[in-house]
């Protein structure tokens, strides 16, 4: 029976140029679920879109020179381009900019104050003498109360997770110019997150299909006790409160950017003709997938959760796979200091597939993971082209070849066949499970296990020996080889769309490799191939050095 999913993908902040971080941690993951849940007949909405609100824009627009809104669109239309070359599948990828966004956020503020879970107050807020104006979040740096991280931010920790409150922090100064900032009252509105805790606990218990991490993280933070929060700011960009009165305050641009998965739903409903089609997704026995960075996990299993229970009548995230971090090089990825391989660069340079090939085989699911250029280049050079690149182009160009150009008749299949194409089966049922409960490591090695097991298995057979004095003996190892190659781009194509589509097509089948089913499809003995050419290319060693030099360039 065919299932609904949705898939919320983290909104990144539209004031800087992706990474390879950013396509590890959060945006090839939900991509890789979404080609293998479509493949396999099920309903995908997967959206996500740029935050364009808060301060991450405000700051760069100041250092540009330019307004928020021209940085914004600005990297917006380079995420939409990321995506495309990358082939990150999204069934929309809007921005928090948008007249429908706005109202989507402020009908929540609405409805959650009508029903009492948002509330006035006054709060202290940092105010710096210095600089002479009220400080956002992230200007303000200090000590965090509760792992004592010195480097802390007014928003968030770090080191230890927790979101925070500006004046939590000990020993705070601005971020700009190093004062300790005042404490000035403005008056706000809260989230009463202090009235979900015991619901959100409850919830929270019964989700022991999470990731240990996620699941421990947000255990101990409910546990440890919530705190409300202001969801409001003194700042003049953002999306303006519903209330009279408030004109100089815009929504919290966690508030807000967390309701992105609602409304790019309706927006996208919207272009579909049929604007009632979200709830398809958001109601009823849909199951909601949200994944993110480990940074992101309070905001998506606590405060939106909490968000949902009080608006009514839409579905809780039903799983939240956050993945760890990946360093470059051995080294933390750090943005400011340029320690990062910029997503426009790599896709300025390489094919897409090797990168989701690497990141695939060495994601941060449950630790953090190293990218480093001589691995991308072994992995390339050893696994992708000498492993299933070559399969794929000594089975094909030998078959073409000496069986012109068409799949041979395979005849009765040895034992060594059968359980070559026994192998082919199971490789696509162990992969349904590992790919449906998240497991993408696994999924791609098992996938990888199976290449090499035919590589074995064809050169047992060495169908280039016998092709002199044993033709039908031939043609059953290439009729088998050609079958597990038939699995081989099924089961890779939600890791490595670009490559499966071409074998799909070397293979003598039409139309789109992700519309073929979740089955092992066997050419059928007469099935005309296309002349082969080779899946990957090969890269040289140095590579390696070039862009070693190019990372170590830009530390300097
Ligand atoms: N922009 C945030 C970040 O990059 C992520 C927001 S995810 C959201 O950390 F969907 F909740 F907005
Ligand atoms: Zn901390």
């Amino acid at each position: 029976m065919s299932e609904r999913i949705f898939i919320g993908v983290a909104w990144p902040y539209a004031n800087g140029p992706l990474h390879l971080g950013h396509v590890a941690g959060a945006y090839l993951p939900p991509d890789i679920f979404a080609r293998y849940h479509r493949m396999k007949g099920d309903e995908v909405l997967m959206v996500s879109g740029s935050d364009e609100h808060g301060t991450p824009i405000t700051l760069k627009a100041e250092q540009e020179g330019k307004t928020p809104a021209e940085v914004a669109s600005r990297y917006h239309q380079e995420f939409l381009e990321s995506w495309q070359k990358l082939g990150i599948s999204f069934d929309l990828f809007t921005h928090t900019e948008t007249p429908n966004h706005a109202a989507v956020s402020q009908d929540i503020f609405l409805t959650l104050l009508r029903q009492g879970y948002i509330y006035k107050d006054k709060v202290l807020q940092p105010f710096c003498p210095r600089c002479q104006r009220f400080l956002p979040d992230r200007y303000v740096e200090g000590t965090c109360p509760f792992c004592r991280y010195a480097g802390a931010r007014g928003d968030q920790c770090d080191q230890c997770g927790r979101p925070m409150n500006p004046v939590e922090l000990i020993e705070a100064r601005c971020r700009t110019c190093g004062t300790p900032p005042q404490f000035q009252y403005s008056e706000h509105f809260f989230l009463k997150l202090t009235a979900f805790s015991d619901r959100l606990l409850d919830w929270v218990k019964q989700q022991t299909h999470w990731r240990p991490n996620v699941w421990n993280f947000t255990v101990r933070y409910l546990e440890e006790g919530l705190k409300d929060r202001a969801i409001t700011r003194d700042i003049e960009w953002g999306i303006p409160l519903p209330v009279p009165g408030y004109e100089g305050k815009r929504l919290y641009v966690w508030f807000e950017a967390v309701i992105g998965y609602l409304s790019a739903s309706k927006e996208w409903a919207k272009s579909t003709g049929d604007p009632e089609r979200w709830r398809a997704f958001w109601q009823g026995d849909a199951r909601t997938y949200y994944f993110i960075g480990k940074d992101n996990i309070p905001f998506h299993t606590i405060i939106w959760p909490a968000m949902l229970m009080g608006y009514g009548n839409l579905n809780l995230p039903y799983d939240v796979p956050a993945n760890e971090f990946l360093t470059i090089e051995g080294k933390k990825l750090s943005t400011s200091r340029n320690w990062a391989v910029w997503l426009p660069d790599y896709l300025a340079r390489y094919d897409p597939d090797p990168l989701r090939y690497l990141l695939s085989a060495n994601m941060p699911e449950t630790s953090d993971m190293d990218f480093s250029w001589r691995e991308f280049v072994r992995r390339n050079n050893d696994e992708l082209v000498a492993t299933y690149g070559n399969l794929a182009h000594r089975v094909l160009t030998f078959t073409y070849r000496h069986f012109n150009g068409c799949v041979p008749a395979p005849g009765e299949l040895d034992s060594a066949s059968q359980a070559m194409i026994a192998k082919a089966h199971s490789a696509l049922s162990t992969m349904d499970n590992l790919l449906y409960g998240c497991h993408f490591k696994d999924a791609i090695k098992t996938a990888m296990l199976l290449a090499q097991g035919a590589n074995r298995y064809l050169d047992d057979k060495s169908p280039w020996k016998t092709i002199g004095q044993d033709r039908p003996a031939t043609a059953m190892a290439l009729y088998t080889a050609i079958a597990v190659l038939s699995c081989l781009k099924t089961v890779l194509y939600p890791f490595l769309p670009f490559s499966a589509q071409k074998l799909h097509e070397f293979l003598g089948f039409k139309g789109s490799v992700g519309e073929g089913g979740w089955d092992l499809a066997v050419p059928v003995p007469g099935q005309v191939l296309l002349p082969p050419k080779p899946l990957f290319t090969k890269l040289d060693e140095k590579v390696v050095e070039a862009e070693s030099a190019r990372l170590g360039l830009a530390t300097v």
